[in-house]
Formats: C-alpha cells, structure tokens, sequence
C-alpha cells in the first residue's frame, strides 16, 4: 500500500487576483523566512503564477547538484534575459556546459593571481583621494570598483574603462526593472509604455550598444593573452572541438559575467564595510591581522591564505546578507523532493537568506559574529546550509574572482583607514532584485591619525 505524500502547504495572506505580490513588494526576505516554519514545501501565488518554495536545505542542495538535468533557471532569468540575452546565467544544455568550459580557464588559480595586482591598483585608484575625516559614498566607490575589477579582467585594456560606465550607470536601472517583473510577472504590464518600462528600455539599448561597440573595438585591437574576451573570441575563430561562438554568443557571454559580477561583489563588500564601521572590535582585529601578515607592504595573491580572519568576516556578511538571495528554477520534468512530487513545467523558488538565518543552524541568526566561521563552534555548519555562490553545474563560476577582489579591497582599505558609521544615518537594503543597500556613507578616519585603530 501506497502512502498519500502529506499536504503541501500554501502561504497565507494571499490576495484575489494579487496573490502574495504585495509582500514581494513590502519584506520579500522576511516574507520566505516566514514560510520557513510551514513545511518543507509550500505554495505561494504571484499574480497569475503559482510557485513552490522549499524550505528543506537537502531538498535545495538536491535540485542543485543531482537533479540539476531535470530543471531550468527559471523565472529570476526569463525576467533578465532581455538585457541578459543567453549566456551562462541562463542558458540551457548542452550549451551551458560547453560555454562554460570555454570561460572556465580564466578563473583558474594562476589567472586570478594576475588579476590580484589589477584589483589592487584599482582599489588603490580610488582609495587615493580619501582624506582623514571625509564622508565615502561606499556604495558607489565599490559599485564603481567591482564594475572596473570585471572589465578589466574582461578587455584588460583601457577598453574595460568604456564600458564600465556605461554598466555603472544602467545596471542599478535594469536591476530595480527585474525585480518589479519578478514580484509582479504579469506579462503585459512589461509592455505598457510606463515611465519604468522606458527607463528599462533605454538602459538596455544603452548597455547592449556600449559592449557590442567595445568587442568591435576589441576585435579591432587585437585580442591580449589571457584575458576572458581573448578566450571567448578564440573559441568563436577557431572553434577545436567546440562548435564556435557566434559574434552574439560572446556578446551575451560578456554580459553574463557582468550581471554576475558586478553587482554581487559590490553588495557583499558595501554590508561589509557597513557592518565593519558599526562592530570596533571586528574592525579592530581585522586591522590587526592585515598589518601583521602585510606589514605595511602591498597585499598579494599570495597574502590571501594568511588572511584568515579577514575570510572569516567577509563569509559571515555571505551568510547575513547573500546579494542573490532568492534563486528560481522551473522544473523540465517531474521532481520527487522526500514524499512530494512537483509536475513538470512548475516554478520553484528558494531563500538563501532564509536558510543561512535557520536559528538550528545558526544560533542567534541575526547577530552578525565572524566567529561562527573561526574554528571555535562546536557544531561545524553544514555544506548544505551555506549557499551564497549556489552549488553544482549552474553554481558560481566567478567564486575565485570575487574571494579575491573582496579580500583586496579590504586590505587596501582597512591597512590606512579606519570606517565610522555617520551619526543619525541608518543604512538599509534597497529594492533591488539583490540584496543591496540603498548607501552607505561612512566615515573615513586616517588610521595614523586615529590612536583608537
Ligand atoms: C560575492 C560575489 C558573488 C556571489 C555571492 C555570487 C553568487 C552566485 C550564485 C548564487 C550563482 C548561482 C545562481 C543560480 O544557481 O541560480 C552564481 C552564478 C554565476 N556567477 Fe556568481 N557570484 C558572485 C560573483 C561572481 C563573479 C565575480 C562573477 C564573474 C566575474 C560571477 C559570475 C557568475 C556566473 C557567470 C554565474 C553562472 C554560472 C553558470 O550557470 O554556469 N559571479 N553566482
């Protein structure tokens, strides 16, 4: 005799025709972790769309490393491929894994190596013109390195440059747009000539033109060794055992990095920076292990091991505040999650906020405690419950790069100033479709003049 699968439950405080749209809007993080108490699987409504959430870590880590041929990417992706187009973000099989062998060279130990002193200097670059006691936009400062970090390790040319201001300026644009149209998907509001759809339209004409005139111009050039545009155009010449990448191909596959590139580093290190100016004692330490392991020299690749606490601080602000913090997927055939089955053809949604705040994990979820990943926790945390690159074939490609690029920064920044809140400011999130903050303006103290760090 069969077993019925238990009920699955289906989130309260819908309304007709709506369904859960207005907490998309309102406290979409709290709104999941809400649900997190209902079961391991439940319902909600977005307008017209019916989607499953899963709560259960092994169920995630199921669909994301073993049943990874049984789902597509879903909703978050369909919302951005008008500006995304089709490249590793969301592109399905057997493209995707082809595309990504492709790319995956440039990510490789030896290469982030070399883009350590770039980022560097980067850091450096803008870091130079802060004087003891100015007020830093840190949100712009970093928006504006992690979007240089990326194009230079794309074009490494003065051609990166171009086209960072144009993604600086258009992506905050096209990200505010997909997430109205995740939270609202229905359709035909995408096509109604409202001042945001214009908005949105605009700034991917606008970015589209800006990389295809760069990779024109690249192409002009001449490719340089070793940096991703080089490996993309390489495999669209000469093609060796790949079919070849047409000209739009490399275009969306340029795009794909910087949509995962770009925003994702910028809100981690921004929290951090936040969080860093508001707990000393972090500060403190942090501070400390940088001038012991640099010495007052410039940080290195090779530095990066050494930096442990550093690490320690900047996975716990992974765990807090992971900048793609709800994942989607849609089912291409059936699913069997424990005793449930989802039919094909079926949207699937899941918080990596809500599951790196499981109090059964995580004691105290909300108090921000490096500590956690020090050593000293009895408990280890397990793998499952720690998702902010995502896991499997569709997880994070560019994890090396933003170890990196996040490490540097802080030891460019913290090895000459010390971070103080502004009084009477409160930094909180912003409507992105990532997790962001809105600002984050922040004292800067010359740390010779400032015998408290
Ligand atoms: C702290 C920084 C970052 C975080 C938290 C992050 C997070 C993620 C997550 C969660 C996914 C999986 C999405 C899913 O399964 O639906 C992903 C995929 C991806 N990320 Fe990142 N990312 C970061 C930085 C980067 C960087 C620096 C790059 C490139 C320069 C990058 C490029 C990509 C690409 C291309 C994918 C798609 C991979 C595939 O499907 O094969 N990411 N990222």
């Amino acid at each position: 005799m069969t077993t019925a699968a238990p009920a699955v439950a289906h989130a309260p405080g819908g309304l007709p025709l709506l369904g859960h749209v207005h907490h998309m809007l309102t406290g979409p993080r709290e709104f999941f972790t809400s649900l997190r108490d209902l079961g391991d699987l439940v319902t909600v409504r977005l307008g017209p769309m019916r989607a499953y959430v899963l709560n259960n870590p092994a169920h995630v880590h199921q669909i994301l490393t073993k049943d990874v041929r049984k789902l597509d990417k879903g909703l978050a992706y369909e919302k951005s491929a008008p500006f995304l187009g089709n490249g590793l973000l969301n592109s399905t099989e057997p493209q995707h894994m082809t595309h990504r062998r492709i790319v995956q060279p440039a990510f490789h130990t030896r290469r982030i190596a070399a883009y350590a002193d770039q980022m560097r200097e980067t850091a450096e670059q803008r870091s130079a013109g802060w004087s003891d006691g100015a007020t830093v936009e840190f949100d712009d400062e970093i928006h504006a390195y992690a979007v240089s970090v990326v194009c230079r390790a794309l074009f490494s040319t003065d051609l990166g440059d171009t086209v960072a201001a144009e993604v600086e300026e258009t992506f905050p644009v096209l990200l505010k747009g997909v997430a109205r149209r995740i939270a609202m998907p229905f359709g035909p509001l995408e096509k109604l000539p409202t001042p945001g759809n214009r908005r949105f339209e605009r700034a991917r004409q606008r970015l589209d033109k800006a990389l295809t005139d760069v990779i024109a111009a690249y192409q002009e050039r001449g490719a340089k060794d070793g940096d991703l545009m080089a490996l993309l155009l390489a495999a669209r010449s000469h093609g060796e055992g790949c079919p070849g990448l047409t000209d739009q191909q490399v275009h969306d596959e340029a795009m794909a990095l910087f949509l995962g590139g770009v925003e994702t580093a910028r809100d981690v290190l921004a929290w951090a920076c936040h969080l860093i100016s508001t707990h000393p004692q972090v500060q403190r330490r942090l501070a400390a292990e940088i001038d012991r392991v640099l010495g007052g020299r410039p940080v290195t690749h090779a530095d990066l091991p050494e930096l442990r606490y550093t690490h320690a601080v900047l996975t716990e602000v992974l765990r807090q505040y992971p900048p793609g913090w709800l994942l989607t997927r849609r089912t291409v055939t059936e699913v069997e999650l424990g005793p449930h089955r989802i039919p094909a053809g079926s949207d699937v949604l899941f918080s990596l906020h809500a599951l790196q705040h499981d109090p059964a994990v995580y004691p105290d979820p909300e108090r921000f405690d490096p500590d956690r990943w020090t050593g000293g926790s009895a408990v280890p945390v397990p793998r499952i419950s720690f998702l902010p690159f995502g896991a499997g074939n569709r997880g994070c490609i560019g994890e090396p790069f933003a170890w990196e690029e996040m490490t540097v920064f802080l030891a460019v920044v913290l090895a000459r100033f010390s971070l103080h809140p502004l009084p009477g400011y409160r930094v909180r999130p912003s409507r992105s479709t990532m997790y962001a903050p809105k600002r984050v303006p922040l004292i800067v103290r010359d740390r010779e003049a400032d015998p408290t760090h």
